[in-house]
């Protein structure tokens, strides 16, 4: 029998995990001696690669994009925050010592729910909230967010139907929606919930949703800045020099000319945008390492 434990995280895709160095900090710091692995394998091979793991003694498995769904249908067991959720993250084996069982759960909202508001310091209570995706990952935060007072949350997916029946599916615990076009205006707080990152592309996100103000929360994470928060940095940035520009124009000294006001917009404009890059790159390493955290919390076997 060997005498270490052994864990691994299993998805498609996973280039850029950092789940195994992770995990090893964590057996470093708690004393534990075990093996963290990588599987990656294909949808169709799923199944049959969890359950060979379980049987060869295997821990506990950190499921990611693309199986979480269909590690719900694999867990013969629910805990009740997987069962709402429709979506599995983590398996263990058991209850019991009947090999075949198995315990599926669902971290990903209590993870992200905490980083919001313990790290974060955002107030979810009456907030506006755009969730792009509709898969796995979205699953296990909407009920999580609408329970923690979110005033309305919208999901936006590249394939709609999928989007309208989340909402349809979760409708019961609050004010939720799908869809999300330019009427929608500005959200308090983009998630984004897509595998998109994962690929390097950018998810369609409705025109206007991105304000000064929006905190833009990616659930995927990278080797370096993923296209989302990259993308949210520059949405901030634009807003801040068209409003400078705008208030130049309407409220500065016409009498001197407008070759003054032009270089006055601009003094000003260079100005903020220098304020503006710090901030940003203050934010930007804030999220990074909250990324790196919310990976950690989100994919932990309990
Ligand atoms: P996960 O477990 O990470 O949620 P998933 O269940 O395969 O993985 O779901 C992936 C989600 O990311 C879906 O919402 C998918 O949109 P579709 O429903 O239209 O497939 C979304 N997604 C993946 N790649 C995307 C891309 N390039 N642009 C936009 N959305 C994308």
């Amino acid at each position: 029998m060997n005498s270490i434990d052994r864990y691994a995280v299993i998805g498609h895709g996973l280039t850029h995990s950092r789940s195994p160095q992770i995990h090893g900090l964590f057996a470093q710091s708690t004393g534990q001696s075990m093996q963290y692995g990588l599987i990656d394998v294909p949808a169709a091979l799923f199944a049959a690669t969890a359950n060979d793991f379980f049987s060869g003694g295997g821990r506990g498995l950190n499921v990611t994009v693309p199986h979480k769904e269909a590690a719900l249908a694999l867990a013969t067991r629910l805990t009740p925050r997987a069962q709402r959720a429709g979506a599995v993250n983590t398996l263990a084996p058991g209850p019991g010592t009947d090999p075949s069982a198995l315990l599926g759960d669902n971290t990903d909202g209590a993870g992200l729910v905490r980083d919001l508001t313990v790290n974060l310091g955002y107030t979810l209570a009456g907030s506006r909230v755009l969730l792009l995706g509709a898969g796995g990952a979205a699953r296990g935060v909407i009920a999580p967010l609408l329970e923690g007072g979110v005033g309305e949350l919208r999901i936006h997916n590249r394939t709609t139907a999928r989007a309208q029946r989340l909402a349809q599916e979760f409708a019961d615990l609050g004010a939720i929606a799908s869809g999300g076009d330019a009427a929608g205006g500005e959200y308090d707080l983009i998630i984004n919930a897509t595998s998109a990152s994962l690929r390097g592309e950018l998810p369609p996100v409705p025109p206007k949703a991105c304000g000064p103000h929006t905190l833009c929360y990616d659930m995927a994470y990278g080797a370096s800045e993923t296209v989302f928060l990259h993308w949210a940095r520059g949405q901030t940035f634009g807003k801040m020099v068209f409003r400078v520009r705008v208030v130049t124009l309407a409220g500065g000294p016409l009498p001197f000319g407008i070759s003054v006001l032009r270089h006055l917009g601009s003094w000003i404009s260079a100005a903020i945008l220098g304020v503006g890059y710090l901030v940003a790159a203050f934010r930007a390493d804030k999220r990074a390492l909250h990324d790196l955290i919310a990976g950690t919390r989100v994919e932990h076997v309990t």
